[in-house]
C-alpha cells in the first residue's frame, strides 16, 4: 500500500516570518496520518527548519546546484541543505527546466548528488500545451523519466518521488482530468515497471501537481495511479493546504 504524500510548493513566496506563521497554523491545525512536505524559499530553510523538528512536517528545498562547493555564485549545495536539515530537494520543475534552461541531463546530475548526500528527492516531469495538442504528452514524459533517472538503481529509486505537473496547469486554475492525469501516472508506472521492476513500479509514489486544491483533490486522489499532491499555490494559505495534506484516500 503506498501512503499518501502531499507537497507544499511555496515557490518564491514568504519571508522568514511569513513562513513561520504559516507552518505554525499548520501544525497547530492539521493533521498527518499523509506523509507532509513544505518546501519554503532557501532564505526561510533555517527558520523552519528549528519550527518542524521533532514534528511530523518534512522540509524540503525546491531546487540545488549540480555541485558540492566551489565556484558556483548563487548557487546552494546539497551539503548545506543537508546541514539546515533539510530532508527532501524538489528538482526538475518545470519552472526550473523553462525559465532557468534546465536539461534532463542537468536534471539527472542533480539527481545523483541529492541522492548522495542522502536527500530523498521529488522529481518532476511534465509536458507542455503544445506538447500535449500535439500528440506528444506520453512520449515527453516518458523520454523526461527516462533521461533524468539514468543511471539510478532499483535501491536508490525508493528515495525518489515522481511528480507528473503538466505545465499548462501550473498555476494556470486548469487541472488535467482525473482521467488524463491518471493516464500519464499509468504510463510513468509502466515506464518504471520496464526500467525497475514491478515491485519498483508497485512502490513509487506518483503525485500529480496543476493547479490542485481542496475542491479537486479527492477526485484527482481516487484515481488508482495518483498518489499525492505537489501543490503550489494552495500550498500557501493553511486553510486550502490543509484539506489537501489531510485529504484521506
Ligand atoms: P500550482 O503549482 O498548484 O500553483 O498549479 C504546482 C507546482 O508548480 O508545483
Amino acid at each position: 500500500m503506498r501512503r499518501s504524500y502531499m507537497a507544499g510548493n511555496w515557490k518564491m513566496n514568504n519571508t522568514r516570518s511569513e513562513a513561520l506563521a504559516l507552518v505554525k497554523e499548520l501544525l497547530d491545525n492539521g493533521s498527518f496520518k499523509n506523509k507532509v512536505l513544505i518546501a519554503p524559499s532557501y532564505t526561510a530553510l533555517d527558520a523552519v527548519s528549528k519550527a518542524v523538528e521533532g514534528t511530523e512536517l518534512i522540509l524540503g528545498a525546491q531546487n540545488m546546484s549540480t555541485d558540492e562547493s566551489g565556484a558556483h555564485t548563487g548557487e546552494i549545495s546539497p551539503v548545506m541543505l543537508k546541514d539546515l536539515g533539510v530532508e527532501v530537494v524538489i528538482l526538475g520543475h518545470s519552472e526550473r527546466r523553462a525559465i532557468y534552461g534546465e536539461t534532463d541531463k542537468i536534471i539527472n546530475i542533480k539527481v545523483h548528488l541529492a541522492l548522495k548526500h542522502k536527500l530523498d528527492v521529488i522529481f518532476c516531469v511534465g509536458e507542455t500545451l503544445d506538447e500535449r495538442e500535439g500528440g506528444l504528452a506520453e512520449k515527453i514524459v516518458t523520454d523526461q523519466v527516462v533521461e533524468g533517472l539514468k543511471g539510478i538503481s532499483e535501491d536508490q529509486l525508493s528515495a525518489i518521488t515522481i511528480a507528473y505537473e503538466p505545465v499548462w496547469a501550473i498555476g494556470t486554475g486548469k487541472t488535467a482530468t482525473p482521467e488524463d492525469a491518471d493516464d500519464i501516472h499509468k504510463v510513468i508506472r509502466t515506464k518504471i515497471e520496464n526500467i525497475f521492476s514491478k515491485n519498483a513500479a508497485d512502490n513509487v509514489i506518483i503525485q500529480y501537481g496543476g493547479s490542485v486544491k481542496p475542491a479537486n483533490v479527492k477526485e484527482l486522489m481516487a484515481k488508482p495511479n495518483i498518489d499525492g499532491a505537489l501543490v503550489g499555490g494552495a500550498a500557501l494559505k493553511a486553510e486550502t493546504f490543509i484539506p489537501i495534506m489531510e485529504y484521506n484516500k
